[in-house]
C-alpha cells in the first residue's frame, strides 16, 4: 500500500511503510508525516484512540525514524496528497538518530557532502520525480518514432568531442577513454538500423566549476540516417515539446513543491526560434532586438533595478535589526522578525550575486568576438529574451566539432545545431548534420590533430552506403536543471560528480 494510492482507499483501515519526515505533538495528539517515497502523508495518532503503548511509539518517532502505521483513510483538503490517516496502530523499525539535516537553511556544501540524506527532502524528491518522468518520457517518444535503443561503448580508443576533457584509463597497458559522446558508434549504428538512439552515462574532464558543468552525466543521443540538418531541428522541436508537456501534465504536484512558475513552460507548444550564428550573434551585441528587447539595454535595466533592491532590502534588515534589540518585544514577534531577517538576508545574498553577474553577462556581450563558440555569458545573455528553447544553427565551422558538414550553401560555416534553453540556462543540445565527404573530414581529423588510427572505422561509414544522416546529443541533467528551473546543475542528478566532487 503506497501514499499516492489512498484516495482509492477513503474509509478503509490501510497500513502505510516509511519514514518520519516530520512531527509534532500537541495535547493528546501527534502529527507524523509518513513518506514513503510515493508521497507523503499526515498521520495522526490520537491518545484517546489508540493504546498507551502506541500513543508512545509515535511519540518516539524522531526525524527519519522508520515505521509502518495503521489506519484510516480519511479526506483532507488541507494536506498535500489530499488525504490524512487517522492511526489505530504505529510499529517500529528503528528509532533514527538526530538527523544532521533539519529545518533551517544549511549551506549548499554541507547539503552536497549529505547528498545520500538529503536526497530524502521533499524538494529533492520532487525533483528525481521529474527526472524519472523526462527519462520515461524520452524513451516513449523515441519508441513511439521508430528508434532503436542501442548502446555505445563507455571504453573507448579516440575522441569525439576534442581531446581536451578526456578522462583517461589504463586498459591493459593501453591508454582507454571514458566515451564523451557515443555519436560516433550512433552513426554506425544508424546506418544498420536506420534511425537509433543511444542513453548512457558520458564523461568530460572540464576544469570548470559552472553551475551547468559535471564531469559524469547521461546523454541521449539520436541518430537518423536521411536526415539533414532541417530535419534534424524538426525532430529536436518535437522531442522536446513532448518531453516538456509530459511533465506539464503528470508531475504538477512535484513542480509545485520545487516552486517552479509553469507560465514559461506552458509557451512549449509555440514554435522554437530558429536563428543563424550570425542573427544570434547581433542579438547578443545589442544590435537587433527580440520582440521589442534588447539584449544589452535590458541588462543595463536591470542592474540598476537590482542595485536599487539591494539598497532597500539592507535597509530593511537594518530596520528590523533594531526593532528587535528593543526590550519587551513578545518572544513570538521577536520570532517572527527574526525569520523575516534570515528571509531577506538569502534575497539579500541572491541579488548580489545578480549585482555581481550581470556586469560580467553586459561585459561578456559587448566584447563578443564574431566567429567564436558561445560561453555560458552569451548564452544567459540571449535566452534571457526568449520563453521558449531556440535553435540557432550554421556556426562557424572552426569552433565546431569535426565531423559536422560544411554548409554547402557557404564554405565558412558548419551545419551544426544548439539549442538553447530559455530564461538564461543556456545549451541543452548539441547536434548537426554530419560531414559525409570522407576527405574534408580526413583533413578536420588531422586539423583537429587526432590520430587517424582510431578513426579507420568510422571513415569506413563513408565508403560503405554513405547517406546524409543526422543526430544530436540531449544532456538529460541540463533539461531537469531547466525544466526545474533549479540553480545548479548538481541538484539534478542523484549523486553528482564535479571537479573536486568525488564522495558520497
Ligand atoms: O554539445 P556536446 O558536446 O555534443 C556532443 O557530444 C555531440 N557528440 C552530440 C551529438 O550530436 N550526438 O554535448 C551535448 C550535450 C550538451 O548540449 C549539454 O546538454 C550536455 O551534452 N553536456 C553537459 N552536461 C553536463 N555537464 C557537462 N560537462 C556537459 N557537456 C555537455
Ligand atoms: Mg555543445
Amino acid at each position: 500500500m503506497y501514499i499516492k494510492d489512498l484516495a482509492k482507499y477513503e474509509g478503509q483501515q490501510i497500513t502505510l511503510k516509511g519514514w518520519a519526515s516530520n512531527r509534532r505533538s500537541s495535547k493528546g495528539l501527534e502529527f507524523v508525516i509518513l513518506r514513503d517515497g510515493t508521497g507523503f502523508c499526515q498521520c495522526v495518532v490520537d491518545a484517546a484512540k489508540v493504546t498507551p503503548e502506541v500513543f508512545e511509539n509515535a511519540g518516539k518517532l524522531k526525524l527519519e525514524s522508520s515505521f509502518s502505521l495503521t489506519g484510516n483513510v480519511v479526506k483532507d483538503e488541507r494536506q498535500l496528497g489530499g488525504y490524512e490517516v487517522q492511526a489505530t496502530d504505529v510499529k517500529i523499525y528503528q528509532i533514527a538518530e538526530d538527523y544532521p539535516i533539519a529545518k533551517k537553511e544549511h549551506g549548499v556544501d554541507f547539503l552536497t557532502d549529505n547528498r545520500h540524506l538529503w536526497l530524502r527532502s521533499t524538494r529533492q524528491w520532487a525533483i528525481m520525480k521529474v527526472r524519472n518522468r523526462i527519462i520515461y518520457s524520452i524513451h516513449q517518444f523515441f519508441q513511439e518514432n521508430e528508434f532503436v535503443e542501442m548502446d555505445a561503448p563507455i571504453f573507448t580508443g579516440n575522441a569525439c568531442e576534442g581531446t581536451t576533457n578526456l578522462f583517461e584509463t589504463n586498459y591493459f597497458e593501453e591508454t582507454a577513454y571514458l566515451s564523451q559522446s557515443g555519436q560516433l558508434y550512433g552513426e554506425a549504428m544508424a546506418m544498420a538500423m536506420g534511425r537509433i538512439y543511444t542513453f548512457g552515462p558520458t564523461f568530460r574532464a572540464e576544469k570548470s566549476k559552472t553551475r551547468r558543468h559535471l564531469t559524469e552525466f547521461w546523454m541521449i543521443e539520436p541518430e537518423m540516417a536521411f536526415f539533414d540538418i532541417f530535419d534534424n531541428m524538426d525532430l529536436i522541436e518535437n522531442f522536446l515539446r513532448r518531453v516538456v508537456s509530459d511533465v506539464l501534465r503528470d508531475c504538477k504536484k512535484e513542480l509545485e513543491i520545487i516552486g517552479r512558475d509553469t507560465a514559461v513552460l506552458e509557451s512549449i507548444t509555440q514554435p522554437f526560434p530558429r536563428l543563424t550564428y550570425d542573427e544570434a550573434v547581433r542579438i547578443i551585441k545589442g544590435e537587433q532586438d527580440v520582440n521589442g528587447k534588447n539584449a544589452i539595454t535590458s541588462l543595463e535595466n536591470e542592474l540598476a533595478q537590482v542595485l536599487a533592491q539591494i539598497d532597500a532590502t539592507k535597509i530593511e534588515i537594518a530596520e528590523r535589526e533594531e526593532k528587535i534589540k528593543v526590550p519587551g518585544m513578545k518572544k513570538g514577534e521577536i520570532g517572527f522578525n527574526q525569520a523575516k531577517i534570515d528571509k531577506l538576508k538569502q534575497e539579500l545574498a541572491d541579488l548580489e550575486e545578480q549585482a555581481r553577474n550581470i556586469p560580467q553577462w553586459l561585459n561578456s556581450a559587448r566584447n563578443f568576438e564574431y566567429g567564436n563558440d558561445f560561453g555560458g555569458s552569451d548564452e544567459t545573455v540571449i535566452t534571457r529574451l526568449f520563453n521558449v528553447p531556440i535553435m540557432v544553427y550554421n556556426w562557424p565551422h572552426a569552433v565546431k566539432a569535426f565531423y559536422l558538414k560544411r554548409d554547402p550553401a557557404d564554405d565558412r560555416f558548419a551545419r551544426g545545431v544548439d539549442v538553447l534553453a530559455p530564461e538564461g540556462y543556456g545549451e541543452i543540445v548539441g547536434g548537426g548534420e554530419r560531414e559525409t565527404n570522407e576527405d574534408l573530414l580526413r583533413i578536420k581529423i588531422t586539423e583537429h590533430e587526432l590520430p587517424m588510427e582510431a578513426f579507420e572505422w568510422y571513415l569506413d561509414l563513408r565508403k560503405y552506403g554513405s547517406v546524409p544522416h543526422s543526430g544530436f546529443g540531449l544532456g538529460l541533467e541540463r533539461l531537469v536543471t531547466w525544466i526545474c528551473k533549479l540553480p545548479h546543475v548538481r541538484e539534478s542528478i542523484p549523486f553528482p560528480r564535479m571537479m573536486g566532487r568525488l564522495l558520497p
